[in-house]
């Protein structure tokens, strides 16, 4: 297993670009079961879920081939050849739980799908409840059988068009939004999402689904109005930037007192995060004429220490779950206290005692932590168990005095492609190692883990 071992205080200077989304990525590849025409992915990123999604799809029936696209970007081509198989096994969905997106596309065009149910993970239980009670009111008949989801389109193999309202206890679900606006699209009549999820995620699907024939419109607000169609056919379409990558980058030269430029950052879809930023302290340019707010350059520039701030995690355009571990670390250091509440995942909080041993001052209860800022962070080996946790460990880490050694940085490699190169060539000292050559440090963190 691969870590990270960070040399902190360098403050970054220099540019990055953000990459194609990546959850933007895994239901627009699912959405090419939804026909028997080529579809093609310009932008997308080169990472361990995609990897793992192709791999599901290609179990589907869907061939994909990759070549290189603009930007060291991947442009995907995915075409169904066989429509008979229908079940995702466990074996790929307790990989990666955004395998779930495949149910609704599934059922749609075969009439049928096996997807076994994925189970909790780090961040929290994650259900999939609303997924199938939105799947059910087009009609489909859902049962669980041995663990898996069993879903078959009613007699006469089509869906029909319903009002469906999808939000949960935590607000509205976004694959779950995925899952039954890419089902409607091929079901009997007009269907309507209340309270769906409004995220650049499922606006980008639906913007795929229209170029490949579907009629759907309010992607992107609470209400989706979905005509279903007979068929869907082919499109060539481009993954939209990678929000949190990008989120994540900018937090970075905050955190090191850099200044950096995020290239293809789409800032539109990060005015909660921007908005905070600016409010402790941090100063973000955004360029006149380079490119639209979906793919702007953006100069973030942080001098000194941040304000202290209160933040609620909150669906979009609130301020989004995935970049709260990332904020938290920078607000370890803040000139105060801040507040920050989780109202997504409220246990999403694996980073904080990770954070703690680098001498982090935070006191955790129920889905809020109180960040009491310190002067300073000290390197120390440390470990996360989710994707995001461990962003904000290597971003506290390159702020650090001294050494940090990041330990299982697979969960960091699912997210951010080549993430050690990037901030290395804006001056980082961060490499990449072999956990077996930190042998004392890796036994040291790992002790009591698992
Ligand atoms: N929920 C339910 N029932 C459901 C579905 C969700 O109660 O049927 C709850 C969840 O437990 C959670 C809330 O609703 O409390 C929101 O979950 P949501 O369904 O929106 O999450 P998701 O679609 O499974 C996507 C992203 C996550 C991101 C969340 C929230 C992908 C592949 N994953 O997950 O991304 O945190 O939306 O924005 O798109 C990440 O990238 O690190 C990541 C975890």
């Amino acid at each position: 297993m691969d870590a990270f071992v960070i040399h902190g205080g360098e403050r970054l200077s220099g540019r990055v670009r953000a990459g194609g989304s990546k959850n933007a990525s895994l239901p627009l590849m699912a959405a090419a079961l939804l026909t028997d025409e080529p579809v093609v992915l310009e932008g997308v990123p080169r990472l361990a879920d995609i990897a793992n999604m192709r791999r599901l799809i290609d179990e589907l029936g869907c061939g994909t081939t990759d070549e290189p696209g603009a930007h060291g970007s991947m442009r995907l081509s995915l075409r169904c050849h066989d429509e008979s198989a229908s079940t995702a096994r466990y074996d790929i969905v307790r990989t990666m739980r955004a395998s779930i997106c495949v149910l609704g596309p599934l059922l749609a065009r075969r009439g049928q799908a096996r997807v076994s149910m994925p189970g909790g993970c780090a961040i929290g239980d994650r259900p999939v409840d609303l997924h199938l009670r939105g799947l059910r009111a087009l009609g489909a008949q859902i049962s669980l059988d041995s663990g898996d989801v069993v879903a078959r389109a009613p007699r006469g193999g089509r869906l029909k068009g319903a009002r469906i309202f999808l939000g949960g206890p935590f607000g509205p679900t976004v694959l779950g939004t995925a899952n039954v606006m890419s089902a409607a699209a091929l079901a009997e009549g007009e269907t309507i999402i209340e309270s769906a999820a409004c995220e650049p995620e499922v606006a980008d699907l639906a913007t795929i689904l229209n170029a490949m024939g579907a009629r759907i419109r309010g992607a992107g607000s609470p209400r989706i109005v979905i005509e279903g169609v007979r068929e869907l056919r082919g499109a060539r379409h481009t993954v939209i930037p990678d929000r949190i990558e990008a989120g994540t980058y900018l937090i970075a030269g905050a955190i090191t007192r850099g200044r950096i430029t995020v290239e293809n950052c789409p800032i539109d879809h990060l005015m909660a995060a921007a908005d905070l930023l600016e409010g402790i302290g941090v100063r973000l340019d955004v360029a006149e004429g380079a490119g639209d707010g979906l793919r702007a350059s953006v100069t973030v520039e942080c001098s000194g220490r941040v304000k202290p701030a209160q933040i609620t995690t909150q669906p979009h355009p609130g301020f989004p779950t995935d970049l709260q571990a990332q904020v938290m670390a920078l607000l370890c250091m803040a000139d105060g206290n801040s507040v920050i509440t989780e109202r997504i995942y409220p246990q999403r909080f694996l980073h904080v005692p990770e954070l703690a041993r680098m001498g982090a001052a935070l006191f955790h209860q129920g889905p809020t932590v109180v960040v009491s800022g310190v002067r300073e962070l000290v390197g120390a080996p440390v470990m996360a168990s989710d994707l995001r946790a461990s962003a904000s460990l290597v971003l506290a880490g390159l702020a650090a005095r001294g050494k940090t050694a990041v330990l299982r940085v697979y969960h960091l490699d699912r997210g951010y492609e080549r993430m050690e190169e990037r901030l290395a060539a804006m001056g980082a000292r961060i490499e990449r190692v072999d956990e077996k050559e930190l042998a004392g440090v890796a036994a040291g963190a790992a002790a009591g883990g698992e």
